[in-house]
C-alpha cells in the first residue's frame, strides 16, 4: 500500500485537558475526521502549521497523534495575517459558506496566500518519496497542488473541501475566479461532502473554464480530473457512552441543571455560521409560547473558542454573551436557569458524557460543510432511552440524516416547535428514528470516507 501524506493547515497537536491526562484536540471537523481515518491507517504522515514552531523555511518540528507521525511547519506573523486570518478566513471562509456581506477582500492576502501555497508545497516536497499518495485539506490550500506540480511532483495528489462550495454567483465575488479553478484543476481527484456542493463546483467549472463533465471526470482543455462525493464521518465506537445507562449519566448533568430537568444540548466552534444567537433566540421562544415548559428544560451552550483574534468572532461572541444574559435575566426563576452557556472545550469523553445525558441535540447551523456534532450526537446515545436530533436543514448532514428533526434556523418559531417535538416525543419513535440514524452514521464512517477518497485517487 502506498504510504499517504495528508496535509492540512490545522494539525493535531493537543493540550492537556482540564480534567487532567486526556488531550483536548483542537475543534475542528477536519481533525476529528483525519485522525479518526488514520487510526486505522497506521505509518502515515500529516504536515500542518505549527504555532510553536519557528518559521525557518527547512525546519519541520516532529509530533505524535495517535501513531501518526505530525510535522509542522511555522508561519511568519505577516504570513499568518495574511494568509490565515485575511485570505483564508475573512475571503474564503464566508464565501465559501455564503455570507457574502462578510466577504472582504484585500490584494495584499491574496498575495501571502499564494506565498504561504508555495511554503507548503516546498515543505512537502522534501519529504515526499515516488509512490506517495498526497491528499490536500480544505481552503486553505486550495493551490498547493499547482505549486507541487511547479516543483516537479508527477505523483497523485487529492484534494477535499471540509466546507460548502458555494453557487457560481457568489465564486465569481473572487477576484480571479478562474485561475482559483485552474488551480484546482492540477489534483487528480477533488471530492466533496455532498453532490449539491459537487454541481456548484462543477457548474463554476463549465462557466469558467468551458469544462465538460461526463458522470465521472471534468475534461478542460489543459486536462482530466475526477471529482466525487464523499460525505465525511465519525467512528461511532468512539463515542458510544459508558454503559451505566442514561440515567445515571443525567446525574452528572442534573447537577449543573437540577434534576428532572431535561437538557437541549449545543455543542460548536463559536463560529457565526453556527447559527448560535438564533438557536438562543429558538429556545427562548420555546419558553415563551409553552411556558409549561419554564423549570423543566434547560438549554446547555457549549461553545469552543474560536479564531478569536478576529473581529467578526470577537463580535459574535459578544452577542452570545449579551443574548445569554438578557434570557436568562428575563425568563429565569430562582430556583432555575434557562440557558448555561460554556465557552470552552471538552476533552472527548467530556464530550460523550454531555451527548449521552442530552434529550435533545440542537444543532442548527446556518450553514455548515457536513456538521459531525450532528454524527457525534447520534452515537452518543443510549439505544434503549436515546435523545433525539434537531438539525438545521442547512447541514451538509442533513442529506444523510433524513430521520432527525429537520428546521430552518433561520426562523427562530420553526426552531422552537422542533424542540418542543423532540421533548414530547414517545419513546417508541425516539427509538425507530435513532436505530434509522445510527445505521447511517455507521455506515459512513471516518475510516470508510478515507478509503473510499484513497482508492479513488490511486486509481485517478
Ligand atoms: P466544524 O468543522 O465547523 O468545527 P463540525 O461539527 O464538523 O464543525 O466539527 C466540530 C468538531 O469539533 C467535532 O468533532 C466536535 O466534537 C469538536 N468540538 C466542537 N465543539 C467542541 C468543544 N466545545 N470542545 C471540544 N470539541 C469540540
Ligand atoms: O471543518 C471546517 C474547519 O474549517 C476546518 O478546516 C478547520 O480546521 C476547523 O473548521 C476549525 O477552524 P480553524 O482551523 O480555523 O481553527
Amino acid at each position: 500500500m502506498s504510504r499517504l501524506v495528508i496535509v492540512s493547515n490545522r494539525l493535531p497537536i493537543g493540550r492537556p485537558s482540564g480534567a487532567g491526562g486526556e488531550l483536548e484536540i483542537p475543534a475542528g471537523g477536519l481533525v476529528s475526521a483525519v485522525l479518526s481515518a488514520l487510526q486505522r491507517r497506521p505509518g502515515s504522515l500529516w504536515l500542518g502549521w505549527d504555532s510553536k514552531a519557528e518559521p525557518k523555511p527547512d525546519r519541520l518540528t516532529q509530533h505524535q497523534a495517535s501513531g501518526v507521525l505530525l510535522l509542522g511547519l511555522g508561519l511568519s506573523r505577516a504570513e499568518l495575517d495574511g494568509y490565515y486570518r485575511g485570505f483564508c478566513n475573512e475571503t474564503l471562509w464566508p464565501l465559501l459558506h455564503c455570507f457574502q456581506g462578510r466577504v472582504h477582500l484585500d490584494v495584499n492576502h491574496a498575495a501571502f496566500y499564494r506565498r504561504v501555497q508555495t511554503r507548503f508545497a516546498r515543505a512537502l516536497h522534501s519529504i515526499l518519496r515516488a509512490g506517495d499518495l498526497v491528499w490536500v485539506h480544505d481552503y486553505h490550500l486550495l493551490l498547493l497542488g499547482r505549486e507541487l506540480r511547479q516543483l516537479g511532483w508527477k505523483g497523485k495528489i487529492g484534494f477535499f473541501l471540509h466546507t460548502p462550495f458555494p453557487p457560481y454567483d457568489l465564486w465569481r465575488i473572487l477576484p480571479n475566479p478562474a485561475d482559483f479553478l485552474r488551480g484546482l484543476g492540477d489534483y487528480n481527484l477533488v471530492g466533496f461532502h455532498t453532490a449539491s456542493y459537487r454541481d456548484n463546483y462543477l457548474y463554476s467549472c463549465k462557466r469558467e473554464l468551458k469544462a465538460s463533465w461526463n458522470g465521472s471526470e471534468l475534461r478542460t482543455t489543459t486536462g482530466r480530473q475526477r471529482v466525487g462525493v464523499y460525505p465525511v464521518g465519525i467512528e461511532p465506537r468512539d463515542f458510544q457512552p459508558e454503559h451505566t445507562g442514561r440515567r445515571k449519566q443525567h446525574r452528572y448533568l442534573s447537577r449543573i441543571v437540577g434534576s428532572d430537568v431535561q437538557v437541549v444540548l449545543g455543542v460548536d466552534r463559536l463560529d457565526y455560521t453556527k447559527g448560535i444567537p438564533e438557536r438562543i433566540r429558538a429556545f427562548e421562544s420555546l419558553i415563551r409560547r409553552w411556558p409549561q415548559w419554564r423549570g423543566k428544560v434547560c438549554l446547555v451552550q457549549i461553545a469552543s473558542p474560536s479564531r478569536t483574534t478576529l473581529h467578526q468572532y470577537e463580535e459574535q461572541k459578544r452577542l452570545v454573551d449579551r443574548l445569554v444574559g438578557r434570557v436568562n435575566g428575563e425568563l429565569a426563576d430562582p430556583d432555575w436557569v434557562p440557558i448555561r452557556y460554556l465557552y470552552r472545550s471538552f476533552s472527548r469523553s467530556g464530550l460523550i458524557r454531555f451527548y449521552s445525558a442530552a434529550h435533545v441535540g440542537l444543532v442548527t447551523p446556518l450553514r455548515d460543510g457536513m456538521n459531525l456534532v450532528a454524527k457525534e450526537f447520534v452515537a452518543g446515545q443510549y439505544p434503549e432511552d436515546p435523545g433525539v436530533l434537531v438539525l438545521s436543514r442547512f447541514a451538509g448532514a442533513a442529506e444523510e440524516l433524513s430521520d432527525a428533526i429537520q428546521v430552518n434556523p433561520y426562523l427562530p418559531d420553526d426552531t422552537a416547535e422542533g424542540i418542543a417535538r423532540a421533548l414530547e416525543m414517545p419513546l417508541e419513535e425516539r427509538c425507530k428514528r435513532h436505530q434509522a440514524l445510527f445505521a447511517e452514521v455507521s455506515r459512513a464512517t471516518a475510516s470508510e470516507w478515507a478509503r473510499r477518497f484513497t482508492a479513488d485517487l490511486a486509481n485517478a
